[in-house]
């Protein structure tokens, strides 16, 4: 496995090998971190003993979401974000609206018509549910999810801790008060990821999730009309272009790539895009425009790959470490991720 992860074959085939190289990762995260508890209750390889194929079952749900649809990377990856950013890594954002029970998160602001792979997390569930029923966690599948789809891009393998249970309930008004905003400034996003105990390193380094996926014409719309008064403009030929793929403005039913350079490739793009003025969002260009940490930061990582890879990792962990619930009067292992049993 050695040989095929070269970086000469590596950039020959720019995203056949990390999918291969994946194959070799199924018992990584049993073998490479030792197993104790943090303080939180998370921990390695929670599932080694319980259902010790769980994590190679979710990876290979997530490799074949993947070929079949390589924007399914990205938005399994949102998916934990927007999970973990209400009540903690809980599943509360996969619980369906059951009247009079549960609102559900998917129909918040940031949410609606916008989160999508439910499908996926759903049947990855199915495959683990005839493996060894009532074990595996949806708020972990989530997080397991998301590791993959990061190392299916050619980004930053880690081991990932696990042991979250899922919770009874879902808060749909704080998803709409706690997840960002793209029109956020520097200072609003620095407060929405303090909210949660995040710091403002965790909110450059996470930001860089915008290296794959993309973004509706509606996110960006505003940007795409000149103003000497925005602290973030665009550079001026990426914004042509952006307004030939909007060509009705805000009303362009169009997605767009967050990472004009590699779309689907996890690097640091994201971060010398940003330094050319082609940050898609608002919400990215500002990290930039605005002088200061986040200015900065981003030139770090604009300018190490690893530099970002490895503080992504750790602001990774730390994210999905948010308010797990691991108290079994407090949540439960779904059956069906859309619903609590
Ligand atoms: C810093 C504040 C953030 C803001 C304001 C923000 C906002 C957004 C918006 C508006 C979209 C496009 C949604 C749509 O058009 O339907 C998006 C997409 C996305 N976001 Fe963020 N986001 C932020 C942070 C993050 C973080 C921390 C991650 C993960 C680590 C992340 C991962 C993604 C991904 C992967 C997509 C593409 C999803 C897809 O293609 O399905 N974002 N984000
Ligand atoms: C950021 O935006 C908020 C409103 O969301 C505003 O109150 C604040 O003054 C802005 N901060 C800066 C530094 O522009």
């Amino acid at each position: 496995m050695a040989t095929q992860c070269s970086p000469s074959i590596f950039l020959r085939f720019k995203v056949i090998i990390p999918l291969l190289c994946l194959l070799s990762i199924g018992d990584m995260s049993c073998s490479a971190k030792s197993n104790s508890k943090t303080s939180n209750g998370l921990q390695y390889g929670f599932y080694k003993h319980s259902c010790p194929r769980a994590e190679l079952i979710v990876h290979q749900g997530v490799r074949k979401a993947v070929v079949e649809e390589a924007r399914m990377a990205a938005s399994l990856l949102r998916l934990h974000f927007h999970d973990c950013f209400v009540q903690g890594c809980d599943g509360s954002l996969l619980l369906k609206t059951v009247s009079g029970v549960i609102e559900s998160e998917q129909e918040a602001a940031p949410n609606l018509n916008s989160v999508r792979g439910f499908d996926v997390i759903d049947s990855i569930k199915a495959a683990l549910e005839s493996e060894c029923p009532g074990v595996v966690s949806c708020a972990d599948i989530l997080a397991m999810a998301a590791r993959d789809s990061i190392a299916v891009g050619g980004g930053p393998q880690y081991s990932v801790l696990l042991g979250r249970l899922d919770s009874r309930t879902a808060n749909k008004a704080l998803a709409n008060k706690n997840l960002p905003g793209f029109n956020f400034n520097v200072s609003d996003l620095v407060a929405s990821f303090a909210n949660v105990g995040l710091s403002a390193q965790d909110m450059v380094a996470l930001s860089g999730g915008h290296t794959i996926g993309k973004a509706g014409c509606d996110k960006f719309a505003e940007r795409l009309t000149p103003n000497s008064d925005d602290p973030a403009p665009l550079d001026s030929s990426y914004r042509k272009y952006l307004s030939q793929l909007c060509p009705d403005g805000a009303n362009t039913e169009t997605d767009v790539n967050l990472d004009v350079k590699t779309p689907i490739r996890f690097d640091n793009a994201y971060y010398s895009n940003l330094l050319k003025n082609r940050g898609l969002l608002h919400s990215d260009q500002v990290l930039y425009s605005t002088p200061g940490f986040s200015h900065d930061q981003v030139l770090r990582y604009a300018h190490s790959n690893q530099a970002w890879f490895s503080d992504f990792v750790r602001s990774m962990t730390k994210m999905g470490s948010l308010d797990p619930i691991t108290a079994y009067d407090q949540g439960e292992i779904r059956k069906n991720c859309g619903y609590i049993n």
